[in-house]
């Protein structure tokens, strides 16, 4: 058999990626930055065949997860025409806990789709120039999953048409073309984990009951606003302007939630004590740090490396409180996915 092997890392979002329409295409620019520690490492085996695929998720075969990549699978075919004559065996393994309740689909289809880019060079024998090679990367794993798409690259990446990134797009994401402040670099995400049980309404689902959402129009406004203003931010390493934008994006995802129909709360009782916790500390200390939140109760802490022994003490004796079984992953941001 042959094979190829990628690790591609999960991403935390700060301006989400929340309501899509056509195909896998987000209804607003959105921007995340790629994580070092929480990965995906896939390897992609295959031989001649007649379209069968296996897969092995950590250690296991799962029946539900295999139906999910089968049903990807046969909707990119068009893209690789040599798939149905072959055969694939996708074993793939994350670094970070399953029960640690982070959406693992972001790493996992960024890491299967660059293990087809680079089989499809392999078995054609020719290939792209590296930017391109990326960008159809990306591409593919957008209709996985659409935040897989900013997972094929490390640092802050963009997805979506936006007036103001020139050679941004809907169908794949980007790093930035610009130099972020050095101040942001150094970025660490501590992952608080409220609860590690699965949530009750998938991502997928949610952005679904944005379709018909009374708020849509005006979020997807505001969206293009908070990611104008954070590239702003990000270029000037503006503080103040990071942690508004950061902080509003993740409220506004979950009052999106809300008030959807039918409404529903990921949110827990902990989630709020630590924000709360989060906000007061920071007014107290002046330590500029904050907080976003992915579709659960988990909550991202965000800061410098230089504040992380300082914050260490508050991390440990208050907010490691709300935490179940007082579990954390420290992490930072990352340099992208890797072929191994
Ligand atoms: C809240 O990428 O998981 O994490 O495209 O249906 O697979 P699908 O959705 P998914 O949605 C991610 C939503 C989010 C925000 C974000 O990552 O931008």
């Amino acid at each position: 058999m042959n094979k190829v092997h990628w690790q591609s890392p999960s991403n935390i979002a700060l301006v989400k990626y929340w309501g899509k329409h056509g195909v896998q295409l987000p209804s607003n620019p959105n921007l995340s930055f790629s994580l070092s520690e929480c990965n995906t490492s896939t390897e992609l085996q295959w031989k001649e065949g007649n379209g069968r695929v296996d897969l092995v998720l950590n250690g296991e075969s799962k029946e539900r997860y295999t139906a999910r990549i089968r049903d990807y699978i046969r909707s990119i075919d068009s893209q690789f025409p040599m798939l149905m004559e072959l055969d694939l065996h996708i074993d793939s393994t994350n670094t970070f806990p399953h029960s640690a309740g982070i959406a693992s689909s972001a790493s996992a289809m960024s890491s299967l789709a660059l293990c087809l880019c680079s089989m499809e060079e392999e078995i054609t024998g020719k290939k792209l120039p590296e930017d391109k090679f990326f960008q159809r990367a990306s591409n593919i794993a957008r209709l996985g999953s659409g935040s897989a798409a900013r997972s094929v690259y490390g640092g802050f990446v963009s997805w979506g048409k936006s007036d103001k990134l020139p050679g941004s797009s809907d169908k794949y994401g980007s790093p930035l073309p610009f130099e972020v402040h050095e101040s942001f670099s150094d970025l660490r995400d501590t992952i608080l984990i409220v609860d590690e049980r699965i949530k009750p309404v998938s991502s997928r689902a949610g952005h679904k009951r944005m379709a018909k959402h009374p708020y849509a129009q005006q979020r997807f406004k505001l969206a293009r606003k908070n990611f104008a203003d954070l590239t702003e931010a990000l270029k000037k390493g503006d503080d103040p302007n990071f942690i508004r934008i950061v902080e509003a994006e993740a409220l506004g995802l979950h009052s999106l939630m809300m008030s959807s129909n039918p409404g529903y709360v990921l949110l827990k009782a902990n989630t709020m004590n630590i924000i709360h916790r989060i906000r007061a500390f920071r007014e107290l200390s002046c330590i500029p740090f904050c907080y976003t939140l992915d579709a659960g109760p988990n909550v991202h802490l965000l800061y410098h490396d230089n504040d992380s022994s300082e914050l260490e003490e508050f991390i440990t004796e208050e907010l490691l409180l709300y935490c179940s079984d007082k579990y954390r992953i420290d992490d930072h941001i990352g340099t992208g996915p890797k072929k191994l």
